[in-house]
């Protein structure tokens, strides 16, 4: 590519940084689009504030937030989307007129992820593992989609609790049910889509899931992991094993840029296009 006086400059904030798969995914867009933009991370150890001025200084044209800035970064935007406000964390920033607009892709990226793939959250029984940042956002996503009930089994009962109480709150209903994870036996006598939302599991800790007992593994359909680091995380292999398809969270973090470039450059990604980049990510991390 030429970089010349009318390039524009966009990048990831975070810290560590170094490990960011995002400018992998913004220049190959920029390359196959032939968009006259660089993409590339900028590692923030303090002071998110000044960087966020600065960005805006230097007429930065968009910013993804990542770990540990996504709550932080709330406080020096001009502007929230709405679903992000649900959500309570961001991960994209659009210049506006008086400062950035702040955008959550995470979820969407998740749930462009499940279109893809052929998995449906309406009118659908959910069950989420873990009880975290993103199993809350996971919560508020398959409220907003239209999931039938939403159960989240969590070691720590008071945790799935807190999650339930927010989204049922938001809803009006008794959406959320929390459940301790070794009572998941109540929830026998159907089949479930399973949304595995917690990091365990994750390289290099590959022989661990959030629930060992196979019985449980029974009563799940569909499993999809937000774990891609293995290709197949052992939650995945035990889904398969007891006659379920399962998904990893591969696609997520594609689509999480997919539509922050969007967002950015206001366009639409095909979907060949974004088979492309998802077979680049796949040989960046030798799956
Ligand atoms: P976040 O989504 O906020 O980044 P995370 O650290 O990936 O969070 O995941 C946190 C969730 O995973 C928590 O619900 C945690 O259970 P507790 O609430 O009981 O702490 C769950 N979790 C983490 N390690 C676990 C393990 N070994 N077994 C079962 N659950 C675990």
């Amino acid at each position: 590519m030429t970089i010349n006086g009318h390039t524009k400059t966009l990048g990831v904030i975070g810290c560590p940084i170094a490990h960011t798969l995002s400018p992998l995914i913004h220049n190959l867009l920029a390359q196959i689009l032939d968009h006259n933009l660089v993409y590339v991370p900028f590692l923030v150890e303090k002071d998110l504030e000044s960087a966020i001025k600065g960005a805006r200084a230097l007429q930065i044209s968009g910013l993804n937030i990542t770990i540990p800035y996504k709550t932080e970064v709330l406080k020096y935007v001009a502007e929230v989307d709405d679903f992000a406000q649900k959500i309570g964390a961001v991960n994209t920033l659009v210049p506006i007129e008086n400062g950035f607009k702040a955008y959550n892709t995470d979820i969407p990226g998740l749930y462009r992820a499940m279109l893809s793939d052929g998995v449906v959250l309406k009118d659908e029984s959910v069950i989420i593992l873990g009880a975290g940042g993103a199993a809350r956002s996971v919560a508020m996503l398959c409220m907003e989609k239209g999931a039938d009930k939403v159960y989240i089994l969590n070691r720590t009962l008071s945790k799935a609790q807190a999650i339930a109480d927010e989204v049922n709150v938001l809803k009006g209903s008794e959406l959320v049910v929390p459940i301790e994870i070794m009572d998941y036996k109540k929830l026998a006598g159907r089949k479930y889509l399973c949304i595995q939302a917690t990091s365990v599991g994750m390289h290099p800790d590959v022989d661990s899931a959030v629930i060992e007992a196979t019985e449980f593994y029974d009563l799940v359909h569909t499993g999809y992991d937000i774990v891609y680091n293995p290709c197949e995380t052992k939650f995945m292999s035990l889904v398969k094993a007891h006659g379920g398809q399962a998904f990893n969270g591969l696609k997520m973090l594609l689509y999480q840029g997919i539509i922050a470039y969007e967002l950015w450059n206001d366009v639409e990604i095909s979907d060949d296009v974004a088979d492309f980049v998802l077979s680049k990510l796949k040989e960046e991390l030798n799956l």
